[in-house]
Parts: structure tokens; sequence; C-alpha cells
């Protein structure tokens, strides 16, 4: 799809994922061409969490922004394939970290190979990427990637580190999501930034819009984590208070309810023991004391500042998809 007016049928995410399918395919056709290991079970390993679906938010951020910025060839179908794989290797180790039994509707390449594959077949994609992504020449966008990549393990330890801990504050989970999510939203973006020639300020204002949606995503990913029909978002529920972790729903509710419903929360946490009875009674307290409102209202927040960073930027078709994808970030449902 060229650079173009606005168009009024960008309403929503469907409108989006339709108008650039041909080049999401393009996409798609990358990603199958970087799966030619001579060790086949990587390559069944990678196929496994590639074909079971998954948004693709990030290659389509590359080429949203590639466009916005004026973009018209299609190298940049290569990048966002990159990136998608950068991403199915965070999900192959998070799985493992997070001892994950679902994903994308399907069981974990852990659960099903083992966490040791897992992990490997998750450096593999990692290097692969990167290898891949140095034949550009581009030192903006090593620099852009390889800052993403560190960020987001450094997220992860961190995240490990606070597990178990109900003391967490708000602030310090932000760092967590900015860190551990965010950045490679926010790299996309400025990766499609500069594919597209962009100055330096625009490739900023990009970045960060990138950063403000991607922390709305994961704010409103921790609470589908309580508020989700679990059949449709492909994982399952509540295994954020299983594996330990307080994210901002739940720290909501701490501040919030009795004593006697915070010591059992506490008491899960700490012992990482989670009966469907538990959890649902934590989903009722969260719905009660208002906790998944003020997350969804918090990450709605993060959209505003988004739509914001978009302002030095002409009206054009790719800026309305961008603004789309902004608002579906807290309109999802998977
Ligand atoms: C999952 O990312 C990991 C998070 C950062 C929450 P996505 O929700 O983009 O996963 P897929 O690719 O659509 O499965
Ligand atoms: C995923 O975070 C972040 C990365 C993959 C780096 P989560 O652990 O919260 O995401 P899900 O819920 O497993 O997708
Ligand atoms: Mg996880
Ligand atoms: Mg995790």
């Amino acid at each position: 799809m060229k650079n173009g007016p606005v168009t009024s049928t960008l309403q929503t995410m469907a409108d989006v994922w339709d108008a650039y399918r041909e080049e999401l395919e393009g996409v798609e056709d990358q990603v199958r061409k970087n799966l030619d290991s001579k060790v086949t079970l990587v390559n069944t390993v990678a196929a496994h969490l590639l074909s079971g679906g998954g948004k693709r938010i990030r290659p389509l951020l590359v080429l949203l922004c590639a466009r916005l910025c004026g973009h018209t060839d299609k190298d940049h179908l290569v990048l966002a394939s990159l990136i998608e794989l950068i991403h199915t290797a965070t999900l192959l180790h998070d799985d493992v970290v997070d001892e994950a039994d679902l994903r994308r509707g399907r069981r974990t390449a852990g659960k099903v190979w083992g966490n040791q594959v897992s992990i490997l077949v998750g450096d593999y994609l990692y290097s692969k990427a990167i290898c891949q992504t140095v034949v550009f020449q581009n030192q903006a966008i090593n620099e852009v990637l390889s800052e993403a990549c560190h960020k987001m393990a450094e997220g992860e330890v961190l995240q490990l580190d606070y597990n178990g801990n109900p003391l967490i504050t708000e602030s310090e989970y932000l760092r967590i999501v900015e860190y551990k999510t965010a950045s490679l939203i926010a790299a996309s973006c400025r990766i499609g930034a500069i594919i597209g020639g962009a100055q330096i300020d625009k490739q900023a204002a990009l970045f960060r819009f990138g950063q403000h949606i991607g922390i709305a995503f994961q704010l409103a990913d921790d609470t589908l984590d309580y508020a989700a029909n679990g059949d449709r978002l492909g994982k399952s529920l509540g295994q954020d208070l299983r594996q330990g972790k307080a994210t901002l729903p739940l720290l909501h509710l701490l501040q919030h309810c009795p004593d006697q419903d915070k010591q059992m929360i506490k008491d899960r946490m700490e012992t990482r023991t989670l009966t469907e009875a538990d959890l649902l009674r934590i989903i009722s307290l969260m719905q009660e004391y208002g906790s998944i409102s003020y997350t969804m209202d918090r990450a709605s927040e993060f959209v505003v500042a988004a739509n914001l960073d978009l302002a030095s930027f002409e009206d054009s078709s790719p800026k309305r998809a961008l603004s789309v994808v902004a608002d579906y970030m807290v309109n999802r449902d998977r």
C-alpha cells in the first residue's frame, strides 16, 4: 500500500492488517527463508512457534514506520522478518523462565522438546537474526537492535529478581516493562524510520512512540493475564501470579484490598501455589477494587502519549494505521 491521503477505511486493526496484507505476506516469506538450518530440529522448533500464529505487531511497525517516512522499496521486509525472529527467540526463552505450558494456543516448545532445546533454538534465532542484520551494513540499525536485545535480557533478569516480592513499586514495575517489552517495539519503530531515511528527530519521535505503545501493550498483557478469555488468548490465565510476579493489576489490588485478602495473595506469591478457586477470588477482588480498570486507564495514558509522538508527521495512511495500532494495544483480546 502506498502512502496516500488519510483513508477513512483504516478504522480497526482488521483494516490495517488487510491494507498491509501483501507486505506482511512478504515478511512471512522472509521468515520462512530464514528457517534453513542444516539441523532439522532447529527448523522444527522454530516453525512450531512461527506457524502457531502471532500478531506480527513488531514487523508491522517496521513497515508502517518505514512507509510513514517515505520508504518505497521492499528491502524493509527482510529487516521486519528479522525483528520477528528476535521476538520468537525471546518467547522461547521467556516460556522457559515462566514455566509456561501454552503459547499461541499450542504447547510451548519447552513442554514438547524440553527446556534445553528451547533455550538453544532461542539462541540460534537470536544469533541468526543478528547475522542477517549486519549484512545490511547499517551501523544505526545495528546499534538500535543490539541495544534492544540487551535491554530485553536485563528486563527479564530484573523481573526474575523481583519474583515473589509483593513490595515492588509502580515505577520499578514500569522499568521492567520498558526494558523487557517496550525496547524491542521501540526499536522496530526506529528501524522503520532509519530505513525510511528519516532525520534524527523523526527517528527519536518514532522511538518514543514505540516506547509508549510498548508499555501500553505490556500493561494490557498483564491485565489479560487475569481478565481474558483463555482460549482466545492462547496462553494460560493467572500465569503471572503463579510465577510470583506482581504486575500492575495485582500491585493495585494489594494496595486496596482488606488485610486478610492481602495475606492470602502474598502467601500464594511466596509459595507459588494458586488454585483455580484462588484465581477466581483474586479476579473478582480485582473487579471489586477497580484494579483491572486502573491498569487499563494507565495503559490508555501511554496510548495518548504515543499519539502525541506522531504529531510532527503529516497526515497519511501509514500515520493513520499507526494510530489504529496504538489504540489496539489497549483494545485487544489476545
Ligand atoms: C508476547 O508478545 C510477549 C509480550 C511482550 C507480552 P505478543 O503478544 O506480541 O505475542 P504474539 O507474537 O502475538 O504471539
Ligand atoms: C514477555 O513478558 C516479555 C518478553 C518476551 C521479553 P511476559 O512473560 O509477561 O509475556 P507473556 O505473557 O509470557 O506473553
Ligand atoms: Mg511469559
Ligand atoms: Mg515473562
